[in-house]
């Protein structure tokens, strides 16, 4: 009977996480968390009765124990707390943002297997997981859909991964992206997902972190990695062999696959979701990104390249870049203008500590707030 602890679970993918586990009666919650959504985590652990629990206020954790008589933590260490329970064996890390390097690497240092929702880990300290790669499952959709294309595949035979994008909700947009507003821009057309990565999927920083992320789970350069959009989203990702054909993965576009995979692997079990009707999923498109129109995408292939600080700058300031855009302080097309700017003042270099990949997030928040706050946004008010 495997543990599951979900850090995370008021999210998205926590949220489907706990659905999936409802089909999986052999599968426990050990312990839950959340980040300021007190009443849904509540509603949580009435219905899945975990051990422990943590959320990242204080005062809320300690309410929030006193009424449900469980250990309830609050703040980094608590998630690292619950991502090393001795009674652990899955932790799924559904948390976004940088928040997840920390959690992530206490469970891979304590042995724990890791199913991996959390991209943002894999952007900013990848280097410092390649020595547990064999403890992490994928959760995105992309990457399932890669494991799945490399299964029992020998490494040397694959010549290059594709990953899908969508194109998010501006492919065909009519205007000029600097109109963009926010209400666009969290229409995906083909996901339900958190907003922060609704936001990355919109202006295809999405697919960039996705492209550091596959650098590091798969051990491939980056010149050997393409994005090709795909709107329908039914084929998750290709890998394309030494003799030039490819393998793919095709599914709904329903997160809870790739959940149930990560926590079920090696088994494919029977899933919840309705299998994917070939005749009614019709043509299936590919085409170029159009780079110009979205920067975004290049900025993350060039900090990928680079290593050392930039890919945490890049992923610091596009988190503040998206928060935001979403507050409505910033236009859409400043996104990736902050994020070239704050890039600037970063460099590459081979090997960074935990402890400096959080100066450089740190201080490359600070310069994107500065950046907003100096009034270089060509947002019209
Ligand atoms: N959603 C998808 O379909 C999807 C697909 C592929 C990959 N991903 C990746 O999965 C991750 C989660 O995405 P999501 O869409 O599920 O995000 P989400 O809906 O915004 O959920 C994020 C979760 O993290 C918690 N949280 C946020 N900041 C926190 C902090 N500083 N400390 C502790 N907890 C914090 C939130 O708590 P509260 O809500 O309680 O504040 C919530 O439980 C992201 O890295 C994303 O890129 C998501």
């Amino acid at each position: 009977m495997p543990n599951v602890v979900v850090l995370g679970s008021t999210g998205s993918i926590g949220t489907q996480t706990l659905q999936v586990m409802k089909h999986l009666p052999e599968f426990r919650v050990l312990a839950l968390s959340a980040g300021r959504n007190t009443d849904l985590l509540r509603t949580q652990i009435e219905e899945h009765k975990p051990r422990r629990a943590a959320v990242l206020d204080k005062d809320a954790a300690q309410a929030l124990g006193q009424e449900l008589g469980i250990p309830v933590g609050f703040g980094s260490d608590a998630l690292c707390e619950l991502a090393t329970l001795p009674e652990a064996d899955i932790i799924v890390v559904a948390l976004v943002g940088a928040a997840g390097v920390k959690p992530t690497l206490a469970a891979l240092k304590a042995g724990k297997r890791v199913a991996l929702a959390n991209k943002e880990t894999l952007v900013i300290a990848g280097h410092l997981i390649e020595d547990y790669l064999s403890q992490i499952i994928p959760i995105d959709s992309e990457h399932s859909a890669l494991w799945h294309c490399f299964y029992g595949r020998e490494r040397e035979h694959v010549d290059r991964i594709v990953l899908t994008a969508s194109g998010g909700p501006f492919r065909n947009y009519p205007r000029s992206l600097e109109e963009v507003s926010v209400e666009e821009a969290l229409r995906h057309p083909n996901w339900d997902m958190g907003g922060k990565i609704t936001i990355d999927s919109a202006t295809l920083m999405n697919k960039g972190l996705e492209v550091i992320e596959a650098h590091w789970l798969f051990d491939f350069p980056y010149d050997k990695i393409d994005v090709v959009v795909h709107p329908q989203s039914i084929v998750h990702s290709l890998i394309r062999l030494n003799d030039g054909s490819y393998i793919a993965q095709l599914g709904p576009t329903d997160m809870r696959i790739p959940i149930q995979y990560a926590l079920t692997y090696p088994e494919v079990l029977v899933s919840p979701v309705e299998p994917l009707d070939l005749v009614q999923a019709g043509t299936l498109t590919f085409e170029a990104v159009n780079h110009e129109r979205f920067p975004c995408l290049s900025l993350a292939y060039a900090a990928g390249e680079a290593g050392g600080e930039l890919p945490a700058a890049l992923n610091a300031a596009n988190e503040v870049a998206v928060e935001m855009f979403l507050a409505g302080r910033i236009g859409f097309m400043d996104i990736p203008r902050l994020v070239e700017d704050v890039m600037g003042r970063f460099a590459g270099k081979s090997f960074l500590s935990l402890e400096q990949i959080l100066e450089v997030d740190g201080c490359a928040r600070q310069l994107a707030r500065e950046w907003v706050s100096s009034g270089k946004s060509t947002l019209k008010r």
